[in-house]
């Protein structure tokens, strides 16, 4: 399990990351963390563009942005946006989670609300590599 201290500093890093956002067209500021097995943090934001279906989401931003330096194993991430419920990655972000594992996701809004789920809990019957 995640203790309670690092949720919240995870959390703290994807408002840090969503400062970053770049979302003209939806005005939905999204940031993201993700937390690798040595503890190096990744943050992200959405990029979004003219041509709407380029947008990049924040998981998937903070994800690659791990991966393209070499880092492939997980804790956690971490997901935050202005939304009353705590935010909940889309889709495609769901299936790129699923590929690396990443077995804690920490779904959380700017007024302090979160929510921590296991990758099973977010994405039952998951199609994967096995
Ligand atoms: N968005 C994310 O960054 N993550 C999600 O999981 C859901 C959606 C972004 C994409 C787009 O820039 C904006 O939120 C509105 O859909």
């Amino acid at each position: 399990m995640l203790s309670d201290l690092l949720v919240k500093q995870l959390i703290e890093k994807a408002m840090e990351g969503r400062k970053y956002s770049y979302s003209p067209y939806s005005h939905f500021a999204v940031g993201a963390a993700v937390l690798c097995e040595n503890n190096t943090v990744y943050t992200g934001c959405n990029v979004e563009n003219a041509s709407y279906g380029m947008t990049n989401c924040a998981e998937r931003t903070a994800i690659f942005k791990a991966i393209s330096e070499g880092y492939h194993r997980f804790k956690a991430i971490a997901i935050i946006a202005d939304t009353e419920a705590p935010c909940t990655p889309c889709g495609a972000c769901r299936q790129v989670i699923s590929e690396f594992d990443i077995p804690y996701i920490i779904m959380a809004n700017v007024t302090g609300d979160y929510k921590v789920v296991s990758l099973d809990e977010l994405m039952p019957y998951r199609f994967g590599k096995s």
